[in-house]
C-alpha cells in the first residue's frame, strides 16, 4: 500500500504522529483525516473519515488509533466494504491481510508502545492477500452485508 489515510481520538493523537512518521520514512503517502490535538474528542467521527477515503479509493487503506483501538473498529466496520481489525500483536496483523485483506488496520495507544505499534504496521502492510480459497470467505461477509447492511441497529437492553 503506497497510500493510507490515518485517524485517531484525543486518546491516539500522540502515536498517530509516530506512526505518520514512521509511513512517511517508509515512503508510504498519508493523509491525516485527524483528529489534529489531542483535545477531547470523539473517535467514531475519524474512523468515518478514514473509512470513507478507503470506500471512495482516495487511499488504499486506512490505520485507526483510540485508547483501545475497539470503538474506532467497531465504527469502521459499520461501512459496507470496510474490513478493519484490531490488533495488538504483528501476527494477527499479518494474517488479516494473508487470509481476510483487511483494508483498515486499528490498535489502541492504551494498549501497544509506539515500537510494537510501528511492528504491526510493517506486518500488515508487508502482507498481501492470498486469495483463492479465502476470497469465496471475503465474498460471504459482502452477502451478510447485503442482506443486514442497511438494518437499523436493534436495542438489545
Ligand atoms: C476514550 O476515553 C476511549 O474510550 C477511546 O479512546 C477508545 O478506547 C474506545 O474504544
Amino acid at each position: 500500500m503506497k497510500k493510507i489515510a490515518l485517524g485517531c481520538d484525543h486518546i491516539g493523537f500522540e502515536l498517530k504522529a509516530k506512526i505518520v512518521a514512521h509511513l512517511q520514512l517508509r515512503g508510504v503517502a498519508v493523509v491525516d483525516k485527524g483528529a489534529w490535538s489531542d483535545e477531547r474528542t470523539d473517535y467514531p467521527r475519524y474512523a468515518a473519515a478514514v473509512a470513507e477515503a478507503v470506500l471512495a479509493g482516495e487511499v488504499e487503506g486506512g490505520i485507526l488509533i483510540c485508547g483501545t483501538g475497539v470503538g474506532i473498529s467497531i465504527t469502521a466496520n459499520k461501512f459496507p466494504g470496510i474490513r478493519a481489525v484490531v490488533c495488538s500483536e504483528p501476527y494477527s496483523a499479518q494474517l488479516s491481510r494473508l487470509h481476510n485483506n483487511t483494508n483498515v488496520l486499528a490498535f489502541g495507544s492504551r494498549v501497544v508502545g509506539s515500537e510494537l505499534a510501528k511492528m504491526i504496521v510493517d506486518a500488515w502492510l508487508g502482507a498481501q492477500f492470498e486469495g483463492g480459497r479465502h476470497q469465496a470467505r471475503i465474498d460471504a461477509i459482502g452477502e451478510v452485508e447485503a442482506r443486514f447492511g442497511h438494518r437499523p441497529a436493534t436495542d438489545c437492553g
